[in-house]
């Protein structure tokens, strides 16, 4: 896990043009989902394109722990031997969730309505991190939480929960926007008899949704008079085994992207990247600023959409980023930090209280990295005003500035991107937690033409 491993310093810097075409890792979101839901069915799910971080790694090693069979072939295919839902066993150890927070939350859904206890524990960064959201849903369904010895007492890992089953459905609006907590419930009403309800205000991402009917569970989406989507699940579900293909994750697709508008002379192509509307926001964002993105060979994989993205180097604009756009590009805000500061006037952002309770506080932790680059940038309590530059290279008091990434793994991507459009280059005091979301991303930026030392 990233909180065992020594720190990775590294610096990197572009002295030219980044230029070819890359492929992304598999979609973070959906590798947990399908093992997930893989583990849940009857039968053999073949998952191809499997995300290999350690937070989908994390996800595996507790589906195992509950009795399902999960095994990689030669060939990097992913097995997964379901129990059927409602057949988890007791995990005889507790849950090492590392940085992960789509793993604990989905799975505390999971485990919520099965007649098991389980400990979830994490990492610092994890550790800080707010389980009420799904502790409140979860508790009125009849779970319960314990808090554990060495937690806070509070709402924070390390925590124990005991399932109840059957449980009881709820009808649950969602107080915060959240993919997570829609699907901890979901995923909890999948064992609980008759109807569980999410009602949904503003949309977040759907890959549960899809990826629970592909599965044969009897679940529909309506949309309110108020524009809510109303998603019903009918429980004691029988999930039949199925083969899925994975594919490539926008947001981390979303580094190399940001990394060719900002080098001047760049012109990159991510392929099979993933562009689910309720994801592609930032490719949206970076658009209304005057990037030059195009779609190509749009398709359908595994039941998403899917795109190449082919990125030249853009003089970008700042705009104010409309708030409703958040949800759909909720994890791409750090790069469009540095997208921003490197556009021509002023970028406002607002609405973003969540980025607060992401891997760290990331509008906190994200201005002051910029600050140190060179950049100008204002915090208030719900986003970042930015003033770029221009399209100058950023250049801050000090000869290659240093960051601190707070073990997150995508402030240390964000600043990685900063560092080759700067003048000499930006450090990053911690590189390690990027095996969470996106083995080979220093490979993949140094084949583009990156410099990493
Ligand atoms: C995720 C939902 C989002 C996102 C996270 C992955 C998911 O979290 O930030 O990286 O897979 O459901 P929230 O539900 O907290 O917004």
């Amino acid at each position: 896990m990233s909180s065992a491993a020594p720190p990775r310093p590294a610096s990197f810097s572009a002295p030219g043009r980044l230029r070819g075409t890359v492929a992304v890792p598999g979609d973070k979101s959906i590798s947990h989902r399908a093992l997930m839901l893989g583990a849940l069915a009857v039968g053999e799910t073949v998952i191809e394109g499997l995300l290999e971080g350690e937070d989908v790694i994390a996800t595996a090693r507790a589906m195992r722990a509950m009795g399902a069979t999960v095994e990689r072939d030669a060939a990097g295919a992913w097995h997964v031997h379901g129990v059927g839902v409602g057949g988890l066993l007791q995990p005889q150890t507790a849950l090492d969730m590392g940085n992960s927070g789509t793993s604990t939350r989905l799975l505390m859904g999971v485990v919520a309505s099965h007649p098991i206890t389980a400990t979830f524990t994490g990492d610092a960064s994890l550790s800080r991190r707010p389980m009420a959201r799904v502790i409140e849903p979860l508790g009125r369904m009849g779970a319960e939480f314990f808090a554990t010895p060495g937690g806070d007492g509070g709402d924070r890992l390390p925590l124990m929960l005991r399932g109840l089953c059957p449980a009881v459905p709820i009808e649950y609006r969602l107080p915060v926007a959240s993919a997570q907590v829609k699907s901890a419930v979901l995923l909890a009403g999948l064992n609980t008899p008759g109807i569980t309800r999410v009602i949904e205000p503003v949309a977040t991402r759907d890959h549960s949704e899809r990826m629970l009917r592909g599965f044969g569970a009897d679940l529909t989406v309506e949309t309110a008079g108020d524009g809510a989507r109303i998603i019903s699940l009918r429980g004691e579900a029988d999930l039949q085994a199925r083969h899925i293909v994975v594919p490539g994750d926008p947001s981390s697709a979303a580094f190399p992207v940001v990394a060719a508008l900002l080098v001047p002379g760049s012109d990159v192509t991510v392929t099979n990247v993933g562009i689910n509307p309720t994801r592609a926001g930032l490719f949206d964002v970076l658009r209304m600023m005057g990037a030059d993105i195009a779609l190509l060979n749009e398709r359908e994989v595994g039941g998403e959409p899917v795109a190449d993205l082919r990125v030249r180097h853009s003089a970008l604009r700042g705009i104010e980023v409309p708030p409703e756009i958040a949800p759909s590009m909720i994890d791409e805000f750090p790069i469009l930090f540095v997208a921003a500061a490197l556009a021509e006037g002023r970028t406002v952002t607002r609405g973003l209280d969540e980025l607060r309770v992401k891997e760290s506080d990331r509008l906190a932790v994200m201005a002051r990295g910029l600050a140190r680059c060179g950049a100008r940038v204002s915090e208030a309590a719900d986003g970042l005003v930015i003033e770029g530059s221009g399209g100058a290279a950023l250049a801050g008091d000090e000869t290659r500035p240093t960051v601190a990434a707070e073990l997150d793994h995508r402030i240390a991507m964000s600043f990685a991107v900063a560092g080759l459009a700067s003048r000499d280059g930006v450090r990053i005091d911690d590189m390690a937690p990027v095996a969470t979301s996106f083995p080979g991303f220093t490979a993949m930026m140094t084949a583009l033409g990156a410099v990493a030392a």
